[in-house]
């Protein structure tokens, strides 16, 4: 516990679309004994479930009201970032490629990312100990106050080749795939940094740790490295 400021510890992990910051920062909360909070899961969670009700995207109000069901009736996993919505287990839809664009266009809207932004808070300060938290927006506006802040990025020809391995499963990808791809991570990003709220950018105390050329295992040591540094352990 963090007595000075009479809350967990928080760690701060903000980067582009595909930079491994849910694989790193879950290996690293397991190494631990700390949580790990996905904001993307919830804002994936939001737009699958406005998808699955018919619900425009651009309809704030509408957005709003499955906002509040979303958050009241919401049962997380800390374990396995699973959400419950409803009685349901909706995480299995919420990895594709659909769910990340949708997440990031009802992610523009001001009212959505208000009515998130307590959860995101009240998930990561239920942990006992400590919290690494990743998104877009956690060191500037979700906790501005974290013990670390870290932005995680990678070229984005690494970040395509790492999402084409995701998807196909190891088997080699054509060129036209992998351009499809990096067009779509692009798209994304630009999409998150020029929001007018919110937007995706390195906050001007966090450490930039470029992993294009790290395998997943080094950034999971150099971010313990980071935490350890801090006297956070
Ligand atoms: O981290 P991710 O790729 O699962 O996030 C999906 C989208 O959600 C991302 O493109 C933008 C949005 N998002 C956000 O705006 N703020 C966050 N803290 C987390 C995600």
């Amino acid at each position: 516990m963090n007595q000075s400021k009479q809350r967990c510890i928080i760690v701060a992990v903000d980067g582009p679309a595909g930079s491994g910051k849910s694989s790193v920062c879950s290996k690293a909360c397991k190494r631990l004994g700390w949580t790990y909070v996905n904001t993307g899961f919830l804002y994936r969670a939001v737009a699958y479930i406005c998808r699955q009700r018919q619900v425009a995207l651009d309809d704030e109000q509408a957005i709003g009201t499955v906002i509040d069901e979303f958050t009241k009736s919401l049962v997380w996993d800390p374990e396995t970032q699973a959400v419950w919505f409803q009685g349901e287990n909706i995480s299995g839809h919420l990895y594709t490629d659909l769910a990340g664009k949708d997440a990031s266009l009802i992610a523009k809207n001001p009212l959505v990312r208000s009515k998130l932004l307590p959860l995101q808070r009240d998930l990561a300060l239920r942990s006992p100990v400590g919290a690494i938290v990743d998104g877009r927006d956690i060191g500037t506006v979700v906790f501005p106050d974290a013990d670390l802040k870290v932005f995680l990025t990678a070229s984005i020809d690494e970040r395509a080749r790492r999402r084409i391995h995701q998807l196909k499963d190891g088997e080699v990808a054509s060129s036209e795939e992998l351009e499809t791809i990096k067009a779509s991570i692009l798209a994304r990003d630009t999409q998150d940094a020029a929001r007018g709220v919110a937007p995706l950018i390195q906050a001007d105390d966090a450490i930039l740790l470029d992993t294009s050329h790290l395998k997943i295992d080094s950034t999971i040591e150099k971010l313990i490295e980071l935490i350890q540094e801090k006297n956070l352990v």
